[in-house]
């Protein structure tokens, strides 16, 4: 396949050791995200969203371990444009620290986890800036053609926006070459201002001074998630908690986030347990169920024509606007014991279609439809 990916997960399996039993909590994740891709990944509680997004990190702490699988990241050389696929489970932990927050950035969406409650918001921000961004006159240079390719292929708004900042980059490299360290620093913090703006925090100015108590949840996020950006990622994963916000806040930060990515170029993994935010927010879905992905496909086509039947419980028990039914199409039964799990299909208890073979073959995921592939023995609808 030709296509341009940013990562490619294939077989991940990931367990926890614990004293009650070994938690078989990703039992062969499969999922590739493209680039420029906002992609949902959707499932129950427990189902190892937050696990698959910690083992792309290799944020797993004991006693959980990654066991298996691959997990490639598909560089792209910001001068050349070259790509080059780096297998994460290979890194020295060095490397991998580079990765983290230079390349691949993760926001828990749980606005009560920001990193430091007794720094300033610019404090934070710009010591992010620092340690992740050479301010020196060749990576100005570099930004700048890269928001130059962004340029030609955007128009209207954000045309305007993005030669707003190459004006910006610009001017700071007619600055004196060298600076010492204050004057980084005063760079740092002036960046992190132009990141408040970016995720449109309202006064930024007096919200940089501010401590994370000061700001409201919904600030806070954006706070956090200006903090992720400010290194340039070409990935930004956001963890959705299930405390998170409420919905309204929520999509306006995702909505936002979707209008930033043509600016800064970064592909997007979504983690959620709202279907209404896929459907406004993602292109692509990956459905997971108990440490497997199930289904993935274009938005609009696991909507209108989802074949595992997981993802056709988990649709149906969206509540509709006009219904006043409630729970009635709820996915029968819950979701299994990770240290017992259900042979063959995980799935197969809580399935209508079950039939002989799903209680002992666990189905793989085909590609059944172009651009849509289903794990599962017999597939429903959609052909
Ligand atoms: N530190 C841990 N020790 C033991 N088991 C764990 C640990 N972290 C996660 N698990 C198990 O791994 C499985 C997947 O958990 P994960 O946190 O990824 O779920 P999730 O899909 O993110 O759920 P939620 O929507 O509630 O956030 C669960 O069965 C969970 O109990
Ligand atoms: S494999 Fe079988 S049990 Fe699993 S979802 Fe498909 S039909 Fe249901
Ligand atoms: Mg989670």
């Amino acid at each position: 396949m030709t296509e341009d990916f940013a990562l490619k997960v294939e077989g991940l399996v990931t367990n926890f050791y614990t004293y009650e039993g070994v938690v078989l909590a990703l039992a062969g994740v499969d999922l590739f995200l493209r680039r420029g891709d906002t992609m949902g990944i959707v499932g129950e509680t427990g189902c190892g969203k937050s696990v698959t997004a910690r083992s792309i990190l290799r944020l797993v702490e004991p006693p959980g371990r990654i066991e298996q699988g691959s997990i490639t990241f598909f560089d792209r050389d910001r001068e050349t444009n070259e790509i080059a696929p780096i297998e994460i489970l290979d890194l020295e932990e060095a490397e991998m620290m580079d990765i983290r927050g230079n390349k691949i950035a993760i926001v828990f969406q749980d606005p009560a986890t920001f990193p430091n409650p007794v720094f300033r918001i610019g404090t934070q921000i710009a010591e992010v800036i620092m340690l992740h961004q050479d301010l020196g006159r060749a990576a100005l240079e570099v930004k700048i053609e890269e928001l130059e390719v962004n340029l030609d292929k955007t128009e209207g708004d954000r045309r305007n926006k993005i030669e707003e900042k190459i004006e910006h980059y610009k001017s700071q490299l007619d600055t004196p070459p060298e600076p010492d360290d204050n004057d980084k620093k005063a760079a740092a913090w002036k960046l992190a201002i132009d990141m408040l703006k970016l995720v449109k925090m309202p006064a930024p100015e007096q919200v940089i001074s501010q401590y994370p108590h000061e700001l409201s949840g919904g600030m806070r996020q954006r706070a956090l998630i200006a903090m992720a950006l400010s290194c340039n990622p070409a990935i930004l994963i956001c963890d959705e908690a299930t405390t998170a916000l409420d919905v309204t806040v929520q999509a306006q930060v995702l909505n936002l986030l979707n209008e930033l990515k043509s600016e800064i170029g970064t592909s997007i993994m979504i983690i959620t347990h709202d279907l209404g935010v896929v459907a406004e927010t993602c292109n692509w879905v990956n459905v997971m169920y108990a440490g497997n992905t199930v289904e993935t496909a274009a938005t609009e086509e696991i909507f209108e024509t989802p074949m595992h039947p997981y993802t056709m419980g988990l649709l149906v028990a969206v509540p509709k606007l006009h219904e006043t039914k409630e729970r009635l199409d709820q996915i029968r039964g819950s979701v299994p014991n990770l240290i017992t799990p259900p042979t063959g299909c995980r799935f197969h208890p809580r399935c209508d279609f079950v039939t002989e073979i799903c209680k002992n073959d666990r189905p793989r995921l085909r590609e059944l439809k172009p651009g849509h592939w289903v794990a599962c023995h017999n597939p429903q609808g959609g052909s």
